[in-house]
């Protein structure tokens, strides 16, 4: 498989490399002590094309391929995860949901500001009690003829508070289980649509995460997404790509800690030479850069696979599992070759520490990412 970039997708890594360090790096310490959402950053991302990039542009994207989405998600994930997330979770959760499965009329009306940044989305599956478990969704959506009537919780929003446009999964029948699950439309304001406390996390503290309470919020029914009952697969299906995108972050909060890493041993000094001259360090660098490298190989394939019309579930799985695990590993190693400095704040790669860890978390933990391999590995 030839993953030689073209001239197009060679640009947009620079164009997206010379925004992070432009306008992502400045003031991203900061934003992570003060839980700060970075507001002017992700309107910015949305005049350079960077929050609806697959969609097309007769609706306002950028009309590009995974492939190029996934370059981009690197690019910002290397200094700042808490304004990727919002990228991948408007493009792959958002945008490609409403894209692929949206009416004309909900394509008009919700895609095209989505995919223009003019707002950004939120994806409302997970509940307090349904996590990984997420076919038992306690949330109701019961059908009043021309509306639903929408009650329950939604926990751990990302985009929780800033969002305008919520993709919400509940459940219609609960005698069907999973085939009585809808999604919905729901817009900020909905009376009944309350949104809670945001979350004081351990990383990217940047995203808002938030839980949402709807009490009987009346939702029109041509707010429903594809047929009666689609909502479940509507969830998997858009989680599949969605895990693509996290899977990109994680490669980039890994690149970003090597290539910090690299830069501190070849001029930090000890027994009197660069750090970089000991094996000890030399070989940390070594192992770092491969796992990288293997890493990049499987979210490319995974987003090769997505553009080729092939399937991804297990692609997009393996990428996440494998690519979330080195951001882990180099993080920590990163913060190792560091030293004391490594566990101060100003040399950044603590913070990629504390972000790398969610990418084992959400959008289907690791365990859940191992369920879909071997289910498909034994299906075969
Ligand atoms: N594509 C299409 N259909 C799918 C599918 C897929 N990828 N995966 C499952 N389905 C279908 C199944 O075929 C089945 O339908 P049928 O009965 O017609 O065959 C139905 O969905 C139920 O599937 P399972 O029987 O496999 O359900 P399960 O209870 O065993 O659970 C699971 C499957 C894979 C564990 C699923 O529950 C899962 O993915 N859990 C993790 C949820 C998750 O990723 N949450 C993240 C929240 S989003 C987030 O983090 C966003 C954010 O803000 C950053």
């Amino acid at each position: 498989m030839d993953f030689t970039l073209s001239e197009e997708q060679l640009m947009i890594q620079e164009a997206a490399r010379d925004f992070a360090q432009n306008e992502l790096l400045p003031g991203v310490i900061e934003r992570d002590d003060a839980q700060e959402f970075p507001a002017d950053q992700v309107k910015k991302m949305g005049e350079l094309g960077f929050l609806g990039m697959m969609v097309d542009p007769k609706y306002g994207g950028s009309g590009l391929d995974m492939l190029s989405y996934v370059i981009v998600m690197e690019e910002l994930s290397k200094v700042d995860a808490s304004a990727s997330v919002v990228v991948s979770v408007n493009n792959s959760l958002v945008c490609w949901g409403l894209e692929t499965y949206g009416s004309e009329a909900q394509k008009q009306k919700y895609l095209t500001p989505l995919a223009t940044g003019e707002v950004i989305g939120a994806f409302c599956l997970s509940e307090p009690e349904a996590g990984s478990d997420a076919t038992s969704q306690q949330t109701t959506a019961i059908d009043h003829g021309n509306h639903y009537v929408l009650n329950g919780t939604k926990n751990w929003i990302t985009n929780g508070s800033s969002a305008e446009i919520y993709l919400v999964i509940a459940q219609t029948d609960k005698e069907k289980g999973s085939k009585g699950i809808n999604v919905l439309i729901v817009e900020k304001g909905m009376e009944g649509f309350e949104i809670g406390p945001k979350e004081n996390k351990l990383g990217i503290r940047g995203s808002d995460t938030h839980s949402l309470n709807f009490n009987d919020v009346k939702v029109p029914k041509e707010n429903r997404i594809g047929e009666d009952g689609f909502g479940f697969k509507f969830a998997m299906k858009t989680i599949a790509g969605g895990r693509i995108g996290i899977a990109s972050q994680a490669l980039g909060i890994a690149a970003g800690a090597y290539e910090l890493a690299k830069n501190y041993a070849k001029q930090r000094k000890a027994f009197g030479t660069e750090i970089a001259n000991h094996q000890a360090i030399a070989f940390k660098l070594a192992d770092m850069y491969t796992h990288i490298g293997a890493a990049r190989l499987l979210v490319y394939k995974a987003a090769c696979d997505k553009d080729n019309g092939l399937n991804y579930d297990v692609s997009g799985a393996m990428a996440k599992l494998y690519a979330s695990q080195v951001a882990m590993d180099t993080t920590i190693e990163a913060v190792q070759i560091h030293g004391g400095n490594g566990f101060v704040k100003d040399y950044h790669v603590e913070r990629l520490m504390r972000d790398a860890k969610i990418t084992q978390i959400y959008e289907g933990t690791s365990e859940i990412q191992k369920i879909v391999i071997s289910r498909s590995l034994l299906r075969e």
